[in-house]
């Protein structure tokens, strides 16, 4: 037996227990001959003893003992001397004295320290991540991830929902990223692909009528990274039969609620119910398709109020957006003019125009070309008052509301103004069913083409297909989206016309969807469903600042495994069995 106990288990009530203990060398301290290591596990640490006068040989073994070796020991469980207990330690009570000790492996220095909090550069730690994954704070949020998925699966569980699995080598998902493709061998120039989310099978799973599916389920996307971007992520994904909007909003709260409950006992949610909020109004108030809304600082529209001004840049704009910051006008006016101006820029505004409301009323450079009235117009809407400073944008309507929304988080972030004990979850829904790409024009679904338009909105599909609205919703967690799903189409005919509207050609249509247009002339219900980013969850669970922190071996910002070395060329045989020939870069 290689241990009779784990590393956080013995206390006091275990004094003078003979104990066979297993682990890492943690920290080793050298005190007149004697040689205390804390010893590691998994559940916590034990301090061991090696006393020349108690053992003199094994004391010599363990002078041998280095950071990370491998070690056995077996000894007495003895109360710590007066005034050396620690209070930190669940075992802080009690010590091992060793009587023999077995090494069973040695380990190299470690690249970086194991045993300390500090920072260490992301790259060493992805290229050695089975040492970092020794460090308490990755071990504690892996074990938090484990806790969190268990809660989900038991949770739907409960509601009826059954797991079911769905395969990864697919055939083309159209949920708008790129797709990675697997080469088939056996059909050369034929390829499997990735699936981006298991959208497909569930809905045929509802064709099939198992009525409540889930899945913790792998999906792969071949965008570029972020922070809270993965090539390959894990969603929580659910689809259910007979149900509208309000069905799925309901369940899902529910579960919501019941995690945050558990796992972030500390804070509270300030909203509830959630509150539902459209697209549109998310825009106009918060600058966002995910809003925070633990604070409130909301936009105001001004576009009419400046359309007959003399400012030419208000006047001819699409949109004005207004923003009050409330005490605030004691920062510097160079802090207006250069890094929050920047930083509206950065976010494709073209400035940043702003008053200051002073005892003698608003100041500002562009007040020279705006009448008194309209200050006054302007100073009513916002409600401005001695201290606040209002931020303007004049641009298209998106990217004056996006600027300016920017904007509100990154003050409210810099003054302290988000609460930082609170949750706020929102939904958002009332979605474009389309958008037009800047780039070509061309027309495509803004959720995915499976989603169903908003009731009324269906004949506008052929119509005015950029002015419909669609049954989709996505659930945001303090400015972050953390799941999006929608009511489905499970008509054959109302789904041949979105993709008739996206522009997919008959042919076209019959090889990638032909599939789901057959499924759905076989009575299938009607449906929907939703998926949450489960590492995005456990993200802000875990407190920590992006999702790489809380997936056990991530990718790096560049999409590679700097462990493994992937992505790496493969055998020449190997590639011209998979039918693929290597075109050189640049060629
Ligand atoms: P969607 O594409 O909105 O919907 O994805 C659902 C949720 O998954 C998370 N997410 C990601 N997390 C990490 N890395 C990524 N690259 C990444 N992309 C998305 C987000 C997002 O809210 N099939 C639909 C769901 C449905 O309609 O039921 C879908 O995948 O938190
Ligand atoms: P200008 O007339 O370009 O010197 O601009 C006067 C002020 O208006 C400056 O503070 C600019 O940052 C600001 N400004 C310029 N363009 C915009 C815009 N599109 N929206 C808001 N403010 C702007």
């Amino acid at each position: 037996m290689y241990r009779t106990h784990l590393n956080n288990q013995l206390r006091s009530s275990d004094l003078d227990l003979e104990v066979t203990l297993a682990g890492w060398v943690h920290r080793r301290r050298d005190h007149g001959g004697l040689i205390f290591i804390d010893l590691r596990d998994r559940y916590g640490l034990t301090q061991i003893v090696f006393d020349p006068q108690h053992e003199k040989k094994t004391h010599e073994h363990a002078e041998s003992l280095r950071s990370e070796y491998v070690i056995q020991v077996s000894g007495k469980v003895r109360k710590r001397p007066e005034g050396m207990t620690n209070t930190d330690l669940e075992s802080g009570e009690i010590e091992v004295i060793v009587d023999t000790l077995v090494v069973l492996n040695e380990a190299k220095t470690p690249p970086f320290e194991i045993d300390q909090d500090k920072m260490v550069g992301e790259e060493i730690r992805l290229q050695y991540r089975y040492l970092d994954l020794r460090r308490q704070r990755m071990k504690s949020n892996i074990i938090l991830r484990h806790e969190v998925i268990s809660f989900i699966r038991h949770y739907m569980s409960e509601k009826g929902f059954i797991e079911v699995e769905t395969p990864m080598l697919v055939k083309g998902t159209p949920e708008g990223s790129r797709e990675y493709l697997v080469p088939a061998r056996l059909y050369h120039g034929s390829f499997y692909v990735l699936p981006q989310s298991p959208q497909q099978m569930k809905q045929l799973l509802m064709v099939a009528g198992f009525d409540k599916y889930f899945q913790i389920a792998r999906c792969f996307r071949d965008e570029d990274q972020r922070g809270d971007r993965q090539p390959e992520f894990t969603q929580l994904d659910m689809e259910m039969s007979f149900v509208e909007q309000e069905d799925i909003r309901a369940l899902n709260e529910g579960l919501a609620i019941a995690l945050t409950e558990k796992f972030m006992p500390q804070k509270a949610i300030l909203h509830k119910p959630f509150p539902v909020i459209s697209f549109h109004d998310a825009m106009n108030r918060y600058g966002s398709d995910k809003p925070d809304i633990r604070f409130e600082m909301e936009m105001q529209d001004i576009t009419a109020l400046v359309k007959d001004c003399d400012f030419k840049v208000f006047a001819e704009a699409e949109c004005v957006k207004a923003l009050k910051v409330e005490n605030y006008a004691d920062k510097p006016r160079a802090y207006f003019e250069t890094k929050l101006t920047d930083f509206v820029k950065e976010h494709g505004a073209k400035g940043l125009a702003y008053f200051i409301y002073t005892e003698e009323g608003p100041k500002a450079p562009i007040l020279k070309f705006l009448d008194e009235k309209t200050v006054q117009a302007i100073t009513d809407t916002v409600e401005a008052k001695t201290g606040d400073v209002v931020f303007f944008a004049a641009d298209r309507w998106s990217t004056a509301c996006e600027a300016l929304g920017a904007l509100r988080k990154r003050v409210a972030e810099e003054e302290g103004r988000i609460p930082k004990d609170k949750i706020a979850f929102c939904w958002v829904n009332d979605f474009p069913m389309f958008e037009m790409s800047k780039e070509s024009g061309a027309i495509g679904a803004v959720h995915h083409p499976f989603t169903r338009p908003k009731k009324g909105h269906e004949d506008m599909i052929s119509t005015e297909p950029l002015n419909a609205l669609s049954n989709a919703y996505d659930l945001v967690m303090d400015g972050n989206e953390i799941g999006g799903g929608s009511i489905r189409i499970h008509e054959q005919a109302l789904q041949a016309q979105i993709f008739e509207t996206l522009q997919i050609s008959p042919e076209d249509t019959q090889t990638r969807f032909g599939h789901m247009l057959r499924a759905f002339e076989y009575g299938a219900p009607p449906h929907g469903g939703i998926a949450w980013g489960i590492d995005r969850l456990i993200m802000i669970f875990a407190n920590e600042p992006n999702i790489r922190e809380v997936i056990a071996f991530p990718k790096d910002q560049k999409a590679k495994d700097l462990m493994f070395g992937a992505p790496s060329p493969m055998p020449a045989e190997q590639v011209a069995e998979a039918g693929v020939r290597i075109v050189e870069e640049g060629k």
